[in-house]
């Protein structure tokens, strides 16, 4: 289903649901989802109303990052099913008039990719070595890292192999980074994006999209960090970040990308400052760039409405359309984020992250309220013009799992050592999804038993209880579920969604940021309407608000007595 009069720019405002495989329906009763899981599950997500679905990375992997240390870009972890099955999922979801966006990961490979085993067994300086970023130590035995970096996950980012050299890796050590000035490294990844076209995917999310050109020839390496940073520079300036020569890469993809009718989409994610987003977005580059700042904010209206104007901005000049997150696999739960008390900080998401370190104990988790903004937002978003992108369980309201025990963490963000951890890493929002309240298999993730009849395992990552009260066939019968607002809101937004993608701010209560007691910053409206008098309104002041003249659409929540929008809710409104 498209929103936009050309068929071919489908993804121009579509919503796009994000599936992490290994936690969305286990169809085998291994315990992991599965590809066929998905397929299993297409008849759930045309009923949600979204667009297109992507896949989190399902290939060949051995999980050191979640499937993000890639072992084979051109097939299907047997884990999770054959090339067969993504076969049926690409037929099952285009008969449902689904989209597949498939999940490309450039920056780096895993360390057991056949051609990374070739530069290990190889000697330095020889064309194998030449496909990853190898070099000399410091030190007189050189048995010093070449930088001081140090990875995303920490520790360091270069690894020592037993000749000496050192090779570069900006994640774990399980993920080296590829040398993107090698032509044939270029051209692998030109086969790899045709091949899941010839498949039937329609485009690609592109992970680290900011990384793959590197300028090491340089001796100031050490005064730079290889994460993304808000003050990081915003003129290509960055050794490994962000730099100029990256989108010679995505200009050589596009003309790929132009080979197909219609064209074949992507989406970067690339944490690079907001006046360099547009490079990504452009429509000689990859066409459409994430923007995170919903992802990033708590429930404070200020920062809401600054990220709005800055998303469409940012797109109006590189003649994409915006794009709005509020969750995916990295972070924590967004209804989880609201329930929090809201404390701006310089690192987002910290006070988040330490309620998931500390297993939920440090702050009070007010669910009622979490819910509440969960539903309120979710309106505020998807009336705004762009492409939406849901991640899976939030159309259930699931909040952040918290106390996963230390010896079940998976994520490399988490450091094992529980004494010493600063993260408990991003499993709280990976935990596979309930499908049904019955306990006993896995609130529905697993089937009953496998194919010879033994017990299905357990969900690869632990279930708390409370899962059974968000499951998809309870919320399914509940006219005030979170699922069904989704419902309702997906549809409505097809029926008046409008080609125009400019916005135009209502009159707003602007007295917001105001400390209010221990639980946050409340204050003021996000008041705005697209160009066919579709108006959405979200109030986050405990003063109840007076609605414009017109038709009230959809609410988040009840309305008062006297017809006011109250606190946290939102509403559309056909204008008059
Ligand atoms: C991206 C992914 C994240 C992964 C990282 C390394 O940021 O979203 O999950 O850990 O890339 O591939």
């Amino acid at each position: 289903m498209t929103n936009v009069t050309d068929p071919a720019l489908w993804w121009k405002q579509a919503a796009v649901y994000q599936v992490y495989p290994r936690s969305f329906k286990d169809t085998t009763g291994s315990g992991l989802g599965d590809l066929a899981g998905v397929t299993e599950k297409i008849g759930y997500l045309s009923q949600l109303g979204i667009d297109a679905i992507w896949l989190s990375p399902f290939y060949p992997s051995q999980l050191a990052d979640g499937g993000y240390d890639v072992d084979d870009y051109r097939n299907v972890d047997p884990k999770l099913g054959t090339m067969d099955d993504f076969d049926a999922l690409a037929k099952a979801a285009h008969a449902h008039g689904i989209k597949v966006v498939v999940d490309i990961v450039p920056n780096h490979s895993s360390n057991l990719h056949p051609w990374f085993q070739e530069a290990l067994a190889a000697a330095p300086g020889s064309p194998e070595r030449d496909r990853y970023i190898f070099r000399d130590g410091k030190g007189p035995n050189g048995d010093q890292p070449p930088t001081n970096w140090e990875n995303h996950f920490g520790g360091p980012a270069w690894t020592r192999v037993p000749d000496g050299q050192w090779y570069l890796h900006m994640f774990t050590k399980e993920q080296p980074d590829w040398n993107w000035n090698n032509r044939e490294v270029r051209d692998d990844f030109l086969t790899t994006l045709r091949f899941w076209l010839d498949h039937g995917a329609d485009g690609f999310r592109v992970d680290v999209a900011h990384g793959l050109a590197k300028d090491l020839d340089r001796d100031d390496l050490d005064n730079y960090v290889v994460w993304c940073t808000s003050d990081q520079p915003d003129d290509g300036s960055h050794p490994v970040i962000d730099r100029d020569e990256v989108h010679e890469i995505y200009h050589e993809w596009r003309r790929v990308f132009n080979e197909y009718n219609p064209p074949a989409f992507a989406v970067a994610e690339a944490w690079v400052q907001p006046n360099r987003q547009y490079l990504y977005a452009s429509p000689d580059d990859l066409g459409q760039i994430f923007n995170f700042e919903f992802a990033k904010k708590d429930w404070i209206r200020d920062a809401f409405h600054e990220a709005i104007e800055e998303g469409i901005a940012s797109a109006e000049r590189s003649g994409s359309s915006a794009t709005w997150v509020m969750s995916n696999h990295d972070v924590v739960r967004h209804a989880t984020r609201y329930g929090l008390p809201q404390v701006p900080t310089s690192e987002y998401h910290q006070l988040a992250k330490d309620w998931v370190l500390r297993d939920g104990t440090t702050y009070p988790l007010d669910r009622e309220l979490g819910t509440k903004r969960a539903r309120a937002a979710i309106l505020m978003e998807m009336a705004l013009p762009g492409s939406v992108y849901v991640y899976q369980g939030e159309e259930l309201g699931l909040f952040e799992v918290a106390d996963i025990p230390w010896d079940r963490v998976e994520d490399p963000s988490g450091h094992r050592t529980s004494q010493a951890a600063s993260t408990k890493g991003r499993d709280g929002c990976r935990v596979p999804l309930p499908w049904t309240t019955d306990p006993s298999d896995s609130f529905g993730f697993t089937p009953a038993s496998k194919a010879d009849g033994t017990p299905s395992q357990e969900a690869h990552l632990p279930q708390p209880a409370w899962f059974k009260d968000f499951a998809a066939d309870i919320e399914d019968s509940d006219p005030e579920s979170m699922l069904n607002l989704y419902r309702r809101a997906l549809a409505l937004r097809h029926e008046l969604q409008t080609d125009d993608l400019s916005l135009t701010w209502l009159p707003e209560d602007r007295s917001s940021g105001k400390p209010d007691g221990a639980n946050g910053f409340t204050g003021g409206t996000i008041a705005y309407k697209r160009a066919n008098g579709w108006a959405s309104i979200t109030n986050f002041g405990a003063d109840p608000v007076d609605l414009p003249a017109g038709e009230v659409l959809l609410t988040s929540g009840p309305l008062t007595d006297d017809g006011k929008l109250p606190q946290d809710t939102s509403v559309w409104i056909q204008l008059a």
